[in-house]
Formats: C-alpha cells, structure tokens, sequence
C-alpha cells in the first residue's frame, strides 16, 4: 500500500473537522495540505469535514468530489481575515453537526521580496492572512470546541519560521508568529483541553509552490538542498497534521513539528565541497 493511502480504520470516528484554506482537494488534481488532511480523515472514519476557503468554485468542486465519494462533506466560503466569517462558519458547524473537534488553519499567502522591497500594504497583507487568520481562528475554534469538552487546533506554519532567507519578510516573519502564538495559545487553552499544535512543513509539491517546482531551475536549487533529496507531498504533511490532531497525541501541546526532509536540521554541503 502506498504511504498516502496509509490509514488506521476508525482513527476519527464520530469527529467533525473544519480546514481553512482548503478549496483544492479534488482527488486526481494537485492537492493542498487541506485536501489531503480531509480525505484521509475521512477514510479514517471522520463523521464530517468543512472545508472552507476564498476560492468558491474550487471548494465546491472539491466537496462535491467527497460527497461523490459517500462521504459528508461541505464546501463554505470563509475569509479567515473576517470575524463575522469565522462567527459564521463556527456556529453553522455547530448547528449542522452539534460539536466541532478538530481546526485546521491552513489559509495563507505568500511573498518573495526583501525587505527593501516589501511595500507595507504586502506587509500587513501576508499578517493579516497568517496571523489575523490564524488568531481569529484559534478564538472562535476553541469556543466551539468548549462546548463540548476539548478539541485539538493546529495551525500551517513552514520551516521558514525556523530559518529564513533573503526573501519573503514577511513571510518567514508570520510564519515565526504562528509558533510562538501556538506555544501561548496551548498553555491558554489546556485546562479546557483543547491542544494547540505547529507543523513547519518545507519544500512541498502543492498548487501553492506550483510555480516554483514546474521551474527546473528552481525547483532543483531546492532538491539539491534537502538532506532526504527531493519534496514532499502533501500526504507527507496530513500524516503529521493527523497525528497531531488525533488521541495518539495526547501528551502533545504548544509544540511545532518539523516536516522538511531534513532541510533545517543543519548545514548540508554537497559531498567534496
Ligand atoms: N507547499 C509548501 O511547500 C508549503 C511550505 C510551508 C508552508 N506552507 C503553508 O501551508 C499552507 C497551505 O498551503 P498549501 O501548500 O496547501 O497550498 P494551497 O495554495 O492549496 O493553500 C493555501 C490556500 O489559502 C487560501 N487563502 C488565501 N487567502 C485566504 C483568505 N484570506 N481566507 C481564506 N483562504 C485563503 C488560498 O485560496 C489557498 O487555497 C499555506 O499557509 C502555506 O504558507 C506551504
């Protein structure tokens, strides 16, 4: 069986999961971390998924492929810049399936400049998604999941929280807010029990890095830097977000998991050099 077809029967049963920025998760399709994380979930016994996301015609497109599949699933659009949205989708998600578990902050956008170059209307842009987005999602997850005694959050930031470069200020910088966020949010939220968790993916094959790994150039420069030598898939980043959602993670809050083939473990010249 190939690893992303990997599932453990039963792993969610009853379990109602909520994803941002998840509208491409057609099977067949190239697929987000939203995508993969909701189909394995599902397979895995999840009673319902919503996905949500600002691009309306993928998202359904992609709910409709779930239901296809036999499986509840529904498409809503969500700005997660807007409170109203997260009031919104949370309390629609609570009157539709009486409990939500589990939160997948997914959402975000990226940029490439330096600092020289970053305009501040791309500066509070790229906050405003990743960590606008990710507090008002973590607020209004964690009051729904209060109401039925605990849950489990985990929000996307990348390896770039860790380890940053010449490009993309502001990136790496919000990227850096969500883990420190999600250390303070675990601690807040603990004796709700309800964990909050980080994954730091790397280099990944996702429409969000389509332009970069459909450039040979650029996408060997990256191949060529990770110790495991070549991407990940985004089956890779559900197993890890799944995880940490799950009961097998119980001890687990206010950590961040690293999921980058090896690429910020250390200094990794090539052989000779
Ligand atoms: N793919 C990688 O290599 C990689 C590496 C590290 C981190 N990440 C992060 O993982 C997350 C998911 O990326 P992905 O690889 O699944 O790609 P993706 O492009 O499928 O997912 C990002 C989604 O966020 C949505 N979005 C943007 N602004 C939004 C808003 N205001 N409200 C709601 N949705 C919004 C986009 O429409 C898109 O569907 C991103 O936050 C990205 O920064 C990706």
């Amino acid at each position: 069986m190939a690893p992303d077809q990997q599932i453990y029967p039963g792993r969610f049963d009853g379990k109602v999961l909520l994803l941002t920025g998840s509208a491409s998760a057609t099977e067949g399709d190239l697929m987000g971390f939203g995508g993969a994380t909701a189909w394995r979930f599902l397979r895995e016994g999840g009673k319902a998924v919503v996905i949500t996301d600002v691009q309306d015609e993928l998202g359904e497109r992609s709910a409709q492929s779930m239901r296809d599949a036999g499986f509840n699933a529904e498409f809503v659009h969500h700005d997660v810049t807007s409170e109203t949205d997260w009031e919104a989708v949370t309390s629609n998600t609570l009157d539709k399936h009486g409990h939500l578990d589990y939160l997948v902050n997914i959402a975000g956008i990226q940029d490439t400049k330096s600092i020289e170059e970053t305009s501040i209307e791309t500066w509070q842009k790229v906050m405003d998604v990743t960590n606008n987005g990710m507090f008002l999602g973590v607020k209004h997850g964690a009051r729904s999941m209060n109401r039925s005694g605990g849950g489990s959050i985990v929000n996307l930031a990348s390896m770039a929280a860790r380890w940053s470069s010449p490009y993309g200020a502001a990136y790496a910088a919000s990227r850096a807010g969500m883990t420190h966020f999600t250390r303070g949010a675990a601690i807040q939220y603990a004796s709700s029990n309800i964990r909050v968790n980080s994954v730091l993916p790397g280099w990944v094959k996702s429409p969000f890095t389509k332009w970069i790994f459909n450039d040979e150039k650029l996408s060997k420069y990256r191949t060529d830097r990770v110790p495991l030598g070549r991407w990940g898939e985004p089956h890779e980043i559900a197993a890890a977000i799944l995880f940490l959602l799950s009961d097998d993670a119980s001890y687990i809050t206010g950590s961040e998991m690293l999921i980058d083939g090896g690429v910020t473990a250390g200094f990794f010249p090539p052989v000779g050099e």
